[in-house]
C-alpha cells in the first residue's frame, strides 16, 4: 500500500466482501494506518520467527477421509471444568484502542456474540471491568508488575470482576525490537493508556515500552509465580511456553494449563515455530494435561492442524485486531464464527466428529516423517 492511500473509517456491519478470517488480515491494510499495523503485523526482528510460524502451517497437510458419521458431530470441548462451544480463544493482544474506538470493550462484544473466551490483556486500553461487563467466559492475563503487591492488586481486581482463570505471560522478560516497526517510525499516541496502570506501571510493563525495549531481570518472577499459583482462588495459566523442559517445570510448579506460544513471533527472532514445538511439549505433559496453543493461526484448517499435534484449544491474536480494526465487534465475532465454519468444514472432510477425533494421524507430513 503507498503512503497516500486513505485509510477508511470502521464498517458498522459485516462486510459483504469478506469470505474467510484471513480475509480480514487482507483488509487490514485499508482500516489501519502503515505505521500502526507495521507494529500490530510485524515479529521481533526480521520477522523470522513470525514467518516460521506460518511456514510450519504449510508443511502438513490433512487426509480427507471418507464414510464417516458425522450425524453428531460437534466442536464442544472443555478445559479446565469450563465448558466451550468451540476451542476458539482470543489471545491477550495490548493497546486495541490503537485500531477502533470500542478497543477491547468491541472485542468483548463480539466473542460473547459467538460464545467464545476472551483473554484481556493486562495492557488493554479500557479498564478490565469494563471488559468484564461485556462479557461471559473471560480470562484475565496478568504481566507481572513492578512488584508483587502490584501484581496482586491486579489479580484481585481481575477475580472481584468475575475473571474465571488468570493467565499469566512470562515470555515478555525481554523483549526484542521489531525492525519493521522501526522502519515505520512507529511510535504509541502519549493519547493511548494502558487504562489498568498508573502511569508508573505502564511505563515498566512490555508492549507499553519504546519499541526499542528495555532489558531486566526477571528471574525472580518464579517466586510470584510460585505464590500466585498457590494462592489463587481460580485457575493459573502459563503463556509464552517453547521447551518441554520448561512446561514440565511449570506443570510440576502447579500451573493450571500451559500456553504454547511465542508471543506470535515477538520474542526470540530465530525461535521455532509454536507449532513446531507442539507435539515435543504435549509428550513432556502427557496427554491429560490441559495445552492450549497460539501462533499463525490465520483459518479452520490451521486450528485443526494444531489440534492434531496436540493443543486442546487454540488462541487467535492477530486476526481479532484486523476485524476490529475493520467492523469493530462485529468484525470480530464474524471473524470468529468463519473461523469455526472453517473448523467445522476440515473436521467434516477429514471424518473427526469431535475434538478428541482430530490426532495426529489426520495430518500428512509433506516432508516426510509419517505418523500413520
Ligand atoms: C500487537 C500485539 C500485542 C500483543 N499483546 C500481548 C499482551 O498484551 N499480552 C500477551 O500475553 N500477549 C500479547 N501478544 C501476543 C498474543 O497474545 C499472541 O501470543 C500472538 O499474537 C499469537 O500469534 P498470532 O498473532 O499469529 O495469532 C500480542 C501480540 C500482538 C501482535
Amino acid at each position: 500500500m503507498t503512503k497516500t492511500t486513505q485509510i477508511k473509517p470502521p464498517l458498522d456491519v459485516i462486510p459483504s466482501n469478506i469470505y474467510s478470517a484471513q480475509d480480514y488480515e487482507y483488509f487490514s491494510g485499508h482500516f489501519i494506518a502503515p505505521a500502526t499495523l507495521a507494529y500490530i503485523a510485524g515479529g521481533s526482528g526480521e520477522d523470522v520467527t513470525l514467518n516460521s510460524n506460518r511456514n510450519a502451517f504449510a508443511a502438513l497437510a490433512i487426509y480427507p477421509r471418507l464414510f464417516s458419521d458425522l450425524s453428531s458431530a460437534s466442536t464442544q470441548t472443555s478445559i479446565l471444568k469450563q465448558v466451550f462451544e468451540h476451542p476458539i480463544l482470543l489471545s491477550p493482544v495490548a493497546h486495541q484502542g490503537l485500531v477502533h474506538n470500542s478497543a477491547e470493550l468491541g472485542t468483548a462484544r463480539g466473542a460473547a456474540a459467538t460464545n467464545t473466551c476472551m483473554i484481556a490483556s493486562t495492557l488493554s486500553s479500557v479498564t478490565l471491568e469494563q471488559i468484564a461487563t461485556q462479557s461471559r467466559q473471560y480470562w484475565f492475563q496478568l504481566y507481572f508488575q513492578s512488584s508483587e503487591a502490584r501484581s496482586a492488586l491486579l489479580v484481585q481486581r481481575a477475580i472481584d470482576a468475575g475473571y474465571q482463570s488468570i493467565v499469566v505471560t512470562v515470555d515478555g522478560a525481554i523483549q526484542a525490537p521489531s525492525a519493521r516497526a522501526l522502519r515505520a517510525n512507529f511510535h504509541f499516541p502519549s493519547t493511548l493508556k494502558a487504562a489498568n496502570l498508573s502511569d508508573e506501571d505502564a511505563s515498566n510493563t512490555d508492549e507499553s515500552v519504546d519499541i526499542f525495549s528495555t532489558f531486566a531481570n526477571h528471574s525472580h518472577q518464579v517466586d510470584q509465580l510460585k505464590n500466585l499459583i498457590n494462592h489463587s482462588p481460580i485457575p493459573v495459566i502459563v503463556k509464552g511456553v517453547m521447551h518441554p523442559q520448561d512446561a514440565k517445570a511449570l506443570q510440576e510448579l502447579g500451573a493450571a494449563a500451559i500456553i504454547v506460544s511465542n508471543h506470535g513471533g515477538r520474542t526470540v527472532d530465530g525461535a521455532p515455530a509454536s507449532l513446531g514445538v507442539l507435539t515435543q511439549i504435549r509428550a513432556a505433559v502427557g496427554e491429560q494435561y490441559p495445552l492450549l496453543f497460539d501462533g499463525g493461526i490465520r483459518s479452520g484448517t490451521d486450528i485443526f492442524k494444531a489440534i492434531a499435534l496436540g493443543a486442546d484449544a487454540v488462541l487467535i491474536g492477530r486476526l481479532q485486531v484486523y476485524a476490529l480494526a475493520v467492523a469493530g465487534a462485529l468484525g470480530v465475532g464474524h471473524m470468529i464464527k468463519l473461523l469455526r465454519q472453517e473448523l467445522e468444514l476440515c473436521m467434516a472432510q477429514a471424518g473427526c466428529a469431535s475434538i478428541t477425533d482430530i490426532q495426529a494421524c489426520v495430518l500428512h507430513h509433506i516432508r516426510g516423517d509419517h505418523r500413520c
